[in-house]
């Protein structure tokens, strides 16, 4: 499986991807939004970038969308993953990968979703929050869930400690997911997603 992977932050969830790629996935790509440590990491590993730069209240987001669209289609992906992406793909890209874009996003959906997703579910108080891989639609992580996975908040955690927790849940049940659909596909009927096992 072709596997194009997007990503603007640090890249741990891509490193762990990059580290456990096997014969069924190939990374043919990792795309930014912007020079960050995600696009060092890939190019370390040896494997091709693009940066497609927004810059807020500057960037045509049409254009960029049409030319994050043309770049990710050069490498003609079977899938591509948003992992630590953090912008929102807009429907020129959606709809030309339809069905193939998936995400992982720190929180179980539907509850909080957006980009301040840790934070958000610290200040509401919940017990437990976690991991969720979803197909990306055309709106905000409102896509159908592919998997979930739950991280208990303790009493003095903070944004960046619950927010670690859940990059390891999140690191290992990706890595998973991946390996799940190259082997095995997954099927999208509707609000519901799922890799049919054997
Ligand atoms: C991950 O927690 C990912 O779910 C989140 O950014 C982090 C990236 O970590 N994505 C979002 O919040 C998207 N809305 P990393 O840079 O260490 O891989």
């Amino acid at each position: 499986m072709k596997v194009v992977i997007l990503a603007s932050g640090t890249g741990t969830l891509l490193q762990a991807v990059i580290d456990s790629a096997d014969e069924t996935i190939d990374i043919v790509a990792v795309g930014s939004d912007r020079p960050c440590q995600a696009l060092e990491r890939a190019e370390a590993a040896g494997v091709p970038t693009f940066c497609v730069e927004y810059m807020p209240k500057v960037t045509d987001r049409e254009k960029w969308n049409r030319t994050l669209s043309e770049k990710i289609a050069e490498f003609d992906p079977d899938l591509v993953l948003s992992a630590g992406f953090m912008r929102i793909i807009g429907p020129t890209v959606v709809e030309r990968f339809a069905h193939r874009i998936i995400n992982t996003h720190p929180a179980l959906l539907p509850s909080f979703p957006g980009a301040h997703a840790v934070a958000d579910a610290l200040n509401y108080g919940v017990r437990v929050t976690g991991s969720t891989v979803h197909v990306v639609d055309s709106g905000v992580d409102t896509g159908p869930i592919v998997a979930q996975r739950a991280v208990p908040v303790e009493p003095n955690d903070t944004v960046e400690t619950l927010h670690e927790r859940i990059k390891t849940v999140e690191r290992a049940l990706l890595v998973e997911v991946l390996r799940d659909i190259a082997q095995h596909g997954l099927t999208i009927d509707g609000r519901k997603a799922w890799i049919e096992h054997p």
